[in-house]
């Protein structure tokens, strides 16, 4: 079966084509990150409007790069939640309406279980059962993952996501949005050391997390007229506790679920000290690492075209779009 993935739950329009026996086929994405950054964060409303500008041309190129025909199309699957609704609904209707045309079924997916998938596009794909330490600029959850809808959220920010609390302390430097990556690039010219930021959550049992503080803390730990050095110190001391505290609340996972196998999913995935503080611990405690290549990371069709597939037999008879869609409310694949 061939289908078509469609994500726009934020601010990137793309499309896959995936097919069951031959795998992913093409995947093409626009990203409106430079449109947003003049405003310092996405617009939902430009957002929206974008998307529909994008999504028959993007269409086209991605059965282009698959070398099929819309006739091949089996089925259509899209970001149904959570998200920016606006968004969600110009991709939701999009969906509708070449589903209607070539009279395939519409299969409604949850950008959080894409995300907890990716891997799986990759080889070797973990098995089930695994640790899945999502990391985005809307979410940051441990999960316990058993099976395709078999989620078990063990602990989730409580205020911030990590890649906002990264966006949030960039901004304070007056970086450009999306600041993460940026911040990340400033911490690699910092001295270590100079500066701590505490680890919030860590000292009490639990996986939950809390980011907004330390937002707050590197904001008051600033000066106004910062040099480049103490600025790029700053970012190194904050990146350091960000990523320290995602590592501690993954071991203490592990440890707990006696899982041996730890997936990262999500945006701050890119993370490159993430990346080697998680495989410090994996590589000396038997654990299996399993990091999707980092277009797979981020937002991207791929990934919902592979949920799709998985929950091929869920059609849906209307187009629902959700801005929030607990992910514990999913239920195993048919
Ligand atoms: O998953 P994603 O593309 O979008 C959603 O939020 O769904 O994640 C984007 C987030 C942004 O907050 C961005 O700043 C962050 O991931 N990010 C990073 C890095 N690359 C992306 N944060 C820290 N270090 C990075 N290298
Ligand atoms: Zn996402």
């Amino acid at each position: 079966m061939a289908l078509i993935g469609i994500e726009t739950s934020c601010d990137e329009t793309a499309i896959a084509v995936y097919d069951g026996q031959r795998g992913l086929l093409a995947h093409v994405l626009h990203s409106q990150a430079r449109m947003h950054a003049e405003y310092g964060g996405v617009v939902p409303e430009l957002a929206a409007r974008d998307h529909v500008v994008r999504l028959v041309a993007l269409t086209r190129e991605a059965l282009n790069r698959a070398d099929l025909a819309a006739k091949d199309i089996e089925a259509i699957a899209y970001t149904a939640g959570p998200g920016l609704i606006g968004a969600l609904l110009t991709g939701g209707s999009f969906a509708a309406g070449i589903a209607t045309a070539l009279d395939v079924p519409l299969i409604p997916v949850h950008h959080l279980e894409g995300h907890l998938l990716a891997p799986m596009l990759e080889t070797p794909a973990p098995e089930f059962p695994f640790l899945a330490l999502l990391v985005s600029g809307g979410h940051t959850m441990l999960v316990h993952v058993r099976g395709v809808g078999r989620y078990e959220i063990l602990g989730e920010s409580l205020d911030d996501a990590a890649g906002e609390a990264f966006d949030k302390a960039a901004k304070r430097l007056n970086l450009p949005y999306p600041g993460g990556p940026e911040l990340a690039r400033l911490a690699e010219q910092g001295k270590p050391g100079r500066f701590r930021f505490a680890r919030p959550m860590t000292d009490r049992p639990g996986f939950d997390f809390s980011f907004s503080g330390l937002k707050t803390a590197f904001g008051l730990a600033l000066p106004a007229d910062a040099d480049e050095q103490t600025r790029a110190d700053l970012a190194w001391a904050f990146e350091d506790a960000v990523t320290d505290t995602l590592a501690i609340k993954c071991r203490r996972a592990l440890e707990t679920t006696g899982l041996t196998r730890l997936v990262v999913a999500g945006g701050v995935g890119a993370n490159r000290r993430l990346r080697s503080r998680l495989q410090d611990y994996a590589s000396a405690n038997n654990v299996a690492l399993y990091f999707p290549r980092p277009e797979f990371c981020t937002d991207n069709a791929a990934m919902i075209a592979y949920a799709g597939w998985c929950r091929r037999h869920e059609a849906a008879a209307t187009i629902p779009s959700r801005a929030r869609w607990p992910l514990d409310e999913l239920s195993p694949a048919h």
